[in-house]
Formats: structure tokens, C-alpha cells, sequence
């Protein structure tokens, strides 16, 4: 039997080209070869936004990214973590088999009380319960589904050690399996993206490039790349370079060598490079944003998609929910 795959996609905005090559693009690989389960985690986006018009667009604009990039919601199982109210049933279960000690723990947690401290506010300023417990929600996500693999960037692998340790606490406790212990699965880091200033793309840096950037706009913005000072002529390196890094990203073997050779001979420019470079990407990437202009237009299509997407799972989760409500005695 396949393995389960499942993994949660904050709507925070249109992904960037560092999101597609090191998440978005992996995911859909794994789901060729596991039962996959992926969702909006919109619920988790409230502890942040309060802003219901936020919460709406950007959770159709997420949707229709990852439906651009290929997600095929027949193979895969793609809908509203809100559209399944079990979440929130198995989130209650789970914080009586949660130590506050291990929520006290969490990383992202602590930045936050780090954060706090150096601005010398009260440590826990700003920091409301859904933040304190969203490594629970999370566990919950998981472990409703019987997930075996849960790819995610390093600064989730703390989350899902925590949502194994949270599913022994209940096993242990009625001595029992019924919940699968899941696994973080890293994505691929060899495919670290750099951004337009040479340092790791990340929108905390203010130096991306949106995925679905207009020709114009990617032209622009891969101009903006940060080079050195080496005249035409002179012979450069290609692997400081953060134009040929990008530019490896999107390029088969040859015009990867190609591109190398005519670094190192000289009589390149900047300009010339960036040009490549656009050209390159602009071919690869103009399908995936002429999509999610269509797909952004169909809003309903969309709707659709995930409404069905949580029509298939919902059953799935109600027959775990059941189990536990037996187990626990609820029912
Ligand atoms: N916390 C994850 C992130 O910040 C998103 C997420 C929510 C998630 N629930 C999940 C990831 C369940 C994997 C599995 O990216």
C-alpha cells in the first residue's frame, strides 16, 4: 500500500520562485508516488490575520498557485483545513495528552518570547493561545489522517517530532496504535533558491521573485539581480554568481554548460547574463502563470475544487474521530 503523504500550505500570499522550487515542486513529486493529502491551513492563518477579506483572497490566490503548478486534485486529496471540523475535535483530544512544558518549547514560540524580551515588552506580548497551541492544531492535522510522511522545510521538523510525541502519549495512555506516528519527510536542499541581493530568497528579506511575475516585472526584477563590478570582457565565476544560480534552477544540462562556458571564457556582461536568465525563466515559467491567471478567473472552479476536496475527506476523518471517541469514551 502507498504511504500516506500530507502537508499543511499557510495562505500567505502568491508563493514565491524559492517556494515553487523548494516546496511547492517536491510536494507534487511526492504525489505522484503516495496517497497524498494536502491543505490550506487557514485556521492557523487566524492567529495572525484577522482580516476576513485577507483570509478569503489569499486562500484562493494559495489554491490556485499550488492548482498552476500542477496539483492534480483527482490524485489528490486538496481542501480547507476549516472544511473539516474534525480537526478541531481531534485539537481537543490532543491538548489533554499535551504538557504545557512541550508547548513552552517550541521554537517559534520562543522567538516569539526572545523577540518580546529585546524590545523589552512583557514576554508574552502579542501572543495569543492559538500561537502557544498551533503545534497541536498541527499534530491534529496529521494525525487525522493516518500520515505517514509530512513534507515540510526544517523549521517544521520540531512540529512533527511534536505531533509523534503527542500520538505515543495517547497510545501509551490506552495502550493502544490506533494513531500513526508520522514522519517529516525534508525537502530537497540542495535546491537552496537564492534571492536578488545573493542571500537565501525569503520574502523576510524583501528578495523575491513572485512565481506568476509578469514579463515585464520578472525582466525587471532579474536586472535588479546583485552582481559585482567585472567589466565585459573579463572572465567570471560562475558558482558565486547568483545570476547562473538561479539560472541552474531552470535550465537543462546543456545550456547549464553552455552558460559556464561563456562565463569563464569573458566577453559576457551583466546585462547580457540577466538577459539569459530572463529569457530561460520567462519560457519556463509563462505556462504556470498563463494557469493561474485562467484558474484566478474561475473562482468558482476553484471553490468547487475544494469543496469536493473536503467532501472526500471529511468521511475519512469522521471514521478516525469515531475510533478515538470509542476509545476514549465519548461514545
Ligand atoms: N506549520 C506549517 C508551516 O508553517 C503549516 C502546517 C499547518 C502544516 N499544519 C500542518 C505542515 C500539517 C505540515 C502538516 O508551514
Amino acid at each position: 500500500m502507498s504511504k500516506i503523504a500530507l502537508t499543511g500550505i499557510k495562505p500567505t500570499g502568491i508563493p514565491h520562485i524559492g517556494n515553487f522550487l523548494g516546496a511547492i515542486q517536491p510536494a507534487l513529486e511526492l504525489s505522484k508516488t503516495c496517497e497524498a493529502r494536502y491543505f490550506i491551513a487557514d485556521y492557523h492563518a487566524l492567529n495572525s490575520t484577522k482580516d476576513p477579506e485577507a483570509i478569503r483572497t489569499m486562500t484562493v490566490e494559495i489554491a490556485a498557485a499550488w492548482l498552476a503548478c500542477g496539483l492534480d486534485p483527482e490524485r489528490t486529496l486538496f481542501y480547507r483545513q476549516s472544511a473539516i471540523p474534525e480537526t478541531f475535535e481531534l485539537l481537543t483530544i490532543l491538548l489533554a495528552f499535551t504538557p504545557k512544558g512541550l508547548m513552552n518549547r517550541a521554537h517559534a514560540y520562543k522567538a516569539m518570547l526572545q523577540n518580546n524580551n529585546e524590545a523589552g515588552r512583557d514576554p508574552d506580548d502579542g501572543v495569543n493561545m492559538g500561537l502557544f497551541t498551533y503545534p497541536v492544531l498541527m499534530a491534529a492535522d496529521i494525525l487525522l489522517f493516518d500520515t505517514d510522511l509530512v513534507p515540510v522545510g526544517n523549521d517544521q521538523f520540531q512540529h512533527v517530532e511534536m505531533a509523534v510525541d503527542i500520538a505515543q502519549s495517547f497510545n501509551h495512555t490506552y495502550q493502544t496504535d490506533v494513531i500513526k506516528l508520522p514522519q517529516a519527510l525534508a525537502h530537497e536542499t540542495s535546491k537552496t533558491v537564492v534571492g536578488l541581493d545573493g542571500r537565501k530568497m525569503s520574502k523576510s528579506y524583501g528578495n523575491i521573485i513572485p512565481l506568476f511575475a509578469g514579463e515585464k516585472q520578472l525582466r525587471k526584477l532579474i536586472m535588479k539581480i546583485v552582481t559585482n563590478s567585472q567589466g565585459v570582457e573579463e572572465p567570471k565565476d560562475p558558482d558565486t554568481c547568483s545570476v547562473f544560480s538561479l539560472y541552474k534552477c531552470f535550465a537543462n544540462e546543456t545550456q547549464i554548460a553552455d552558460i559556464r562556458e561563456r562565463y569563464l571564457a569573458g566577453g559576457m556582461g551583466w546585462g547580457h547574463a540577466k538577459q539569459e536568465l530572463f529569457e530561460r525563466m520567462n519560457e519556463v515559467l509563462t505556462p504556470y502563470r498563463k494557469r493561474y491567471e485562467e484558474l484566478m478567473e474561475n473562482q468558482d472552479y476553484i471553490h468547487q475544487v475544494l469543496k469536493e476536496g473536503a467532501e472526500k475527506a471529511r468521511p475519512l476523518a469522521a471514521a478516525k474521530i469515531n475510533m478515538l471517541r470509542d476509545i476514549i469514551g465519548m461514545n
